[in-house]
């Protein structure tokens, strides 16, 4: 089977520099939403050929594609490029090449980028149907189908035509019956029709709907094929319907979890990406934004007000407003609230990050604990290791970056500043307030700062001296 997408569309309505299709639902571009779909509903031991209709300048969809590629292999994925963009059906005729090198009795399955949460039952529906036909058209009721491309049946109960939004009578506005733009047909019957394509209509476009118009008057038999779940045919042609289509996904990934077992307080404001992973017993509070590939154990505790992206957290683990990238977490951690955790930060068993401590690159041993207002950069940090509160390592000198290496049960006092590359031993202890700039041997005390001395009674001293200039002060001035 041959899939052909269609996205060189100009996206006017979106109002935006990026692509439409690289826009993203719930994390992922509309764009690997199909590919995905395309993906799960071929067999992923034969390769399926793919061309996706581009305009020359999308080359961000380009390297998208390329990146795609690189995670699936059942898909063999190409670009063609319309540099016109004179309407759907136009961009349909820029894979002709592919359509026409088909076998007899091939499909070509026919989808817009735009319609990106289309499932792979549905296209198991269309594609089945289409076998007895020459092409099966995809539809829906709609309440509201103002926009649509609505769709007349004969007497037959077959399809005889798709008019435009904009090309309708006034009493055909009443069709409730909306072509979701998704097509199957057979190959050769497809090609064949391209030389009938014209542009004669409202918009001045060669309408792709128009293919099924001249089927049907060739006699041809065209099914439609009704989807239930409207949200699957959705279209997204500006941000309104874009968000909102992001929010109604949201509820459903949100409901998904709900299902296996994970506790989304509020559904309504929990933002949960389309590729994530939650464990059993899982609790995620409100304001909680879980994007990319993160993946959380069993029994963890999330939120409120959490951020994590592309994170790995093991089971037992809570983590209260704050902010995690790409940061992996053993069991039996406690994060915030307020850390912020970046990326190459990797915290074992049983560790403890408190508030306002910023960690990146860094390692946490087992047990080790930065509670309050640090920042650990390019740090391996040994087991049971304290930071006191304040500590702060010296990674940077302006032009490279430099480690700090604390082992196991090393006591760092608050307030200190670690200048890297720098060693601590296990077992040492460095006093609050110390500058260290050298290397500090097992077990050893380290000391780097200023010796503090004491004058008895001075104090009193300082304060009747003062007291006394003050008063002559208010003398002189009367
Ligand atoms: C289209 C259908 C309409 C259907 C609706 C469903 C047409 C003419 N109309 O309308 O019947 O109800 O989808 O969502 O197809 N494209 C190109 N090159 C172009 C023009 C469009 O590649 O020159 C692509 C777009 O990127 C998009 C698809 O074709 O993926 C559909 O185009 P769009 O302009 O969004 O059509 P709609 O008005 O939504
Ligand atoms: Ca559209």
């Amino acid at each position: 089977m041959l899939t052909i997408i269609l996205a060189a569309g100009k996206g006017k309505r979106m109002m935006s520099k990026l692509p439409k299709v690289l826009h993203t639902l719930a994390g992922k571009p509309m764009l690997g939403w199909i590919l995905d779909t395309c993906s799960k509903f071929f067999d992923s031991t034969e390769k399926n050929r793919v061309i996706i209709v581009l305009h020359p300048e999308m080359v961000d969809v380009l390297s998208y594609i390329k990146n795609w590629k690189e995670n699936e292999h059942n898909l063999e994925i190409s670009a063609v490029f319309q540099t016109e963009q004179l309407g759907s059906g136009h961009a349909a005729l820029m894979a002709r090449e592919y359509v026409a090198c088909c076998e007899e009795g091939d499909s070509v399955l026919l989808l817009s980028g735009d319609v990106p949460l289309i499932g792979v039952k549905t296209l198991k529906a269309l594609s089945e149907a289409q076998k007895g036909v020459s092409a099966a058209v995809l539809t829906v009721y709609s309440q509201n189908p103002q926009g649509y491309g609505r769709v007349l049946m004969n007497s037959n109960g077959e399809v005889e035509r798709i008019i435009e939004d904009k090309d309708l009578q006034p009493l055909q506005k009443e069709i409730g019956l909306i072509n979701a733009g998704v097509y199957a047909l057979d190959a050769h019957a497809l090609n064949t029709a391209f030389d009938f394509l014209d542009n004669n209509n409202a918009q001045k476009e060669y309408y792709l709907p128009q293919i099924i118009e001249i089927l049907a008057a060739q006699g041809k038999h065209i099914c439609s094929v009704q989807v239930e779940d409207a949200l699957e045919v959705q279209g997204v042609n500006d941000r309104l319907q874009l968000v909102q289509l992001e929010k109604e996904l949201r509820k459903r990934i949100a409901r998904h979890w709900l299902q296996q077992g994970v506790t989304i307080r509020d559904i309504d404001n929990t933002f949960i990406d389309a590729d994530v992973k939650i464990g059993l017993d899982t609790v995620v509070e409100p304001y909680s934004f879980i994007s990319g590939k993160t993946k959380i154990g069993e029994n963890c505790q999330i939120g409120p007000f959490t951020q994590m992206e592309d994170c790995e957290v093991a089971n037992r683990c809570k983590i209260e407003r704050s902010h995690l990238k790409q940061v992996k977490v053993h069991n039996n951690v406690q994060i915030g609230p307020f850390a912020r955790l970046r990326e190459g930060t990797v915290l074992e068993e049983e560790t403890r990050i408190g508030d306002f401590v910023e960690l990146k690159k860094t390692r946490m041993g087992r047990g080790a604990k930065a509670q309050h207002l640090s920042y650990l950069g390019d740090s391996d940090i040994g087991e049971e290791v304290n930071i006191g509160a304040g500590t702060i390592t010296c990674n940077y000198d302006g032009f490279n970056k430099h480690e700090t290496i604390i082992e196991k049960r090393a006591f760092i006092g608050s307030n200190t500043s670690l200048v890297a590359p720098v060693h601590i031993g296990a077992g040492a202890i460095v006093g609050a307030g110390s500058v260290i700039v050298e290397d500090v041997e097992a077990d050893a005390l380290a000391l780097g700062r200023g010796i503090q001395i004491q004058k008895p009674g001075r104090a009193l001293q300082i304060r009747e001296k003062n007291r006394k200039k003050k008063k002559e002060g208010e003398f002189n001035a009367l």
